[in-house]
């Protein structure tokens, strides 16, 4: 019929059309570029517009309608092609590549996670982390100025008490590795590096899960939730009164933000901001961290508590939105590399949200050992990654790698 059309292209042509509506619709929306040679036979036809001489007989309208509507998609499509096109066209001159990005890394936006421990002169490496260590808080305070002095927005902290016990009682307490760590770097630097803490207690726990460990009704042992929620906020206040900068809830517990943000304000604190992780899955990827910080769970797994990496990915919307509701103030989505399509739907969902993304330990010990063995560039894997986590959406990067970025970029 088509080809009919083309070749007549007078109005008995367009009775025909008229009576087999549906199907020339269909051939041109399934394939406009199918109706190019028609366009290009009526098209200097202006004739076919509305309110030209064809129009004339009035049943032709609908006939005339359609076609105004395909001909510009027909000709979109037959037009915006090779050789017209050629994408490549942008990517011969570096100047210009780079004037037509749109995703850039910058160092004030990175994190660096730092292990703090007791003792002093301490920089204890982690096998699994080449590069990274368990700082003594005096070497803590030495690392944290070379973190500034690059530029780099904050650190965040994590601590290894000296002794661990099922309630996790050094995170409770106001003379803790982490408030102790919190007020030396303070003390040294003030305002020129944000000091951020992690929120858990499973770096605590002689158990290592990241709350109190109770027996439910049916027998089975798990981390007591709203108990939880009493000793988070505890920990909150001891952190912010030693002078912490945000807090980084990371447990996954049900109404922790709700908690710590009634909490911070009830002691005046409605200012500190909240970084809640609220999209953590229950990942493989932390196995390294687990060895850096000695949080691995000693029976079972978290997944009662962090995300299913099968769930649906409505359910990180929903974690989120509850967070948001809550108070938080950022939120995160952990771990990035294999979770970028939650990062890309976190973004698309929330819009003005600021988003924090991290790139996890298991992240960085993959890459830097296949680096060590010479198999692939680290300097170039790290910066396609961190740049596809930003372009996935995300506005803040924490990452191991942030004292090389900051060197590189
Ligand atoms: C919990 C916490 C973990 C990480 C950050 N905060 C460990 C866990 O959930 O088991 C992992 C970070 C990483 O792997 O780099 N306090």
């Amino acid at each position: 019929m088509l080809s009919y059309l083309i070749r007549e292209c007078n109005t008995a042509a367009l009775n025909l059309a008229k009576r087999n509506l549906s199907r020339l619709v269909k051939t041109a929306l399934n394939n406009p570029a199918s109706i190019w040679p028609f366009v290009q036979c009526v098209c200097p036809v202006e004739s076919f517009r509305p309110g030209s001489n064809r129009q004339q007989d009035k049943t032709d309208a609908p006939v005339c309608g359609i076609i105004c509507d395909i001909i510009p998609v027909a000709k979109r499509i037959c037009t915006m092609s090779f050789p017209n096109v050629r994408l490549r066209r942008l990517r011969y001159e570096p100047a210009i590549r780079r004037m037509v990005q749109e995703t850039s890394l910058s160092t004030e936006r990175l994190i660096m996670p730092l292990f703090v421990r007791s003792g002093q002169n301490v920089r204890q490496p982690i096998a699994a982390m080449p590069g990274n260590f368990q700082f003594s808080i005096d070497e803590l305070i030495k690392e944290a100025e070379e973190i500034a002095s690059l530029g780099i927005g904050g650190i965040i902290l994590f601590g290894i008490p000296d002794k661990k016990d099922a309630v996790g009682s050094d995170a409770l307490s106001p003379d803790g590795i982490i408030p102790q760590a919190i007020r030396a770097v303070k003390q040294s630097l003030g305002n020129k590096l944000l000091v951020i803490t992690d929120v858990c207690f499973c770096e605590y726990t002689d158990h290592g899960h990241c709350g109190i460990i109770h027996q439910m009704p049916n027998g089975q042992h798990d981390v007591n939730n709203d108990a939880t929620l009493e000793n988070l906020v505890s920990q909150s206040l001891i952190h912010a009164h030693a002078g912490a900068d945000m807090l980084a809830p990371s447990g996954m517990m049900d109404g922790m933000i709700q908690a710590i943000r009634a909490g911070l304000d009830g002691i005046g604190f409605t200012h500190l901001p909240i970084m809640s992780y609220a999209a953590k899955y229950a990942s493989s990827f932390y196995g390294p961290f687990r060895e850096a910080a000695g949080s691995a769970p000693q029976f079972g797994n978290r997944q009662s508590y962090q995300m299913d990496p099968a769930a649906s990915a409505g359910q990180a919307i929903r974690e989120v939105q509850l967070d948001l509701d809550e108070g938080a103030d950022i939120i995160m989505v952990k771990p990035a590399l294999a979770y970028l399509d939650i990062v890309r739907k976190v973004r698309d969902h929330f819009e003005g949200v600021p988003i924090a993304a991290y790139n996890v330990s298991g992240e960085f010990s993959m890459v830097k050992a296949a680096a060590q063995h010479g198999w692939i560039d680290e300097k170039a894997v790290v910066t396609e990654s961190l740049t596809a986590m930003t372009r996935a959406g995300a506005n803040i990067i924490l990452t191991y790698w942030a004292k090389d970025v900051a060197r590189w970029l």
